[in-house]
């Protein structure tokens, strides 16, 4: 469903001088990526901050070029003529909400998707509220996402992403700033989502209960690939790792 092979990206793709070019290297933020996800897969992506989650996203997106290697996603190449159709496939839950949500009312934010991909207006409204009440959030539907506290402003984003009924969603922190009900109800809610799902965050506890599998990078390199619980108890692995 998503495969990744040999993937290099660095944020420099500026014309560079001999000198600089030379060292060029040492700016990958991500380093000879590979691996693959299949469908149905729920996939923790772990790592210390500044690691290149969140850049493995933006390549994922399109947003950040590859110097190297290719992504597929359901076996598409990933590039500029098939990013809009293989984007209608993907869900993101940014790090940031404020890079997701910027209509004035949270309510049009998670209508917007639905109308741009031309659902009927009286089942793309059903949809909307079904999504904000699935997150506990349907009170806030007339409020302005940019008056929202964090976790607030996190369920609405996963409310507007989970709206789309994409194929395979990326969560870049889904847990970040929730309370501890919040987080239960956050983690039921992507639980319960039968998609494909990557899911970038600090919260061992939340990848264990939620992820069979977990990646783990370091430095933009992918240093490890297996079980969460046997990756997480290797206190000595782990501290090679920044975690
Ligand atoms: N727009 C940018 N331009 C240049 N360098 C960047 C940019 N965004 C991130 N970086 C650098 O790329 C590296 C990886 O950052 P990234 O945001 O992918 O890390 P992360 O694993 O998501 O970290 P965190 O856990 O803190 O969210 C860091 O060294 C960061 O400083
Ligand atoms: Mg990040």
């Amino acid at each position: 469903m998503v495969r990744l092979v040999q993937v290099s990206a660095s944020y420099q793709t500026r014309r560079q001088p001999a000198a600089a070019a030379a060292t060029a290297k040492t700016d990958l933020v991500l380093n000879n990526i590979s691996f693959h996800i299949k469908k149905g897969e729920s996939v923790a992506l772990i790592g210390a901050n500044g690691a290149g989650k969140t850049s493995l996203f933006l390549a994922l997106a399109g947003i950040l070029p590859l110097t190297h290697g290719s992504i597929f996603i359901d076996g598409v190449a990933l590039s500029k003529r098939t990013i809009k159709t293989v984007r209608r496939k993907i869900g993101f839950v940014f790090q940031n909400p404020d890079d997701q949500l910027f209509m004035s009312r949270v309510y049009d934010d998670v209508l917007f998707g639905l109308l741009n991909m031309g659902i009927a207006e009286e089942d793309a409204q059903s949809r909307a509220w079904d999504a904000l009440a699935k997150l506990g959030v349907g009170h806030l539907a007339d409020r302005s996402p940019f008056r929202l506290s964090g976790g607030e402003k996190r369920l609405c984003a996963l409310a507007a992403t989970l709206v789309m009924d994409p194929e395979i969603v990326f969560f870049d922190e889904p847990s970040a700033f929730l309370d501890p009900k919040s987080q239960r109800m956050a983690s039921a809610v992507i639980q319960a989502l039968p998609f494909t799902k990557l899911i970038a965050t600090h919260d061992l506890a939340f990848a264990r209960t939620l992820c069979s599998r977990a990646l783990i990078l370091r430095s933009g390199a992918l240093v490890a690939d297996g079980d969460p619980a046997a990756l997480f108890d290797d206190a000595g692995n782990m501290s090679l790792w920044g975690l």
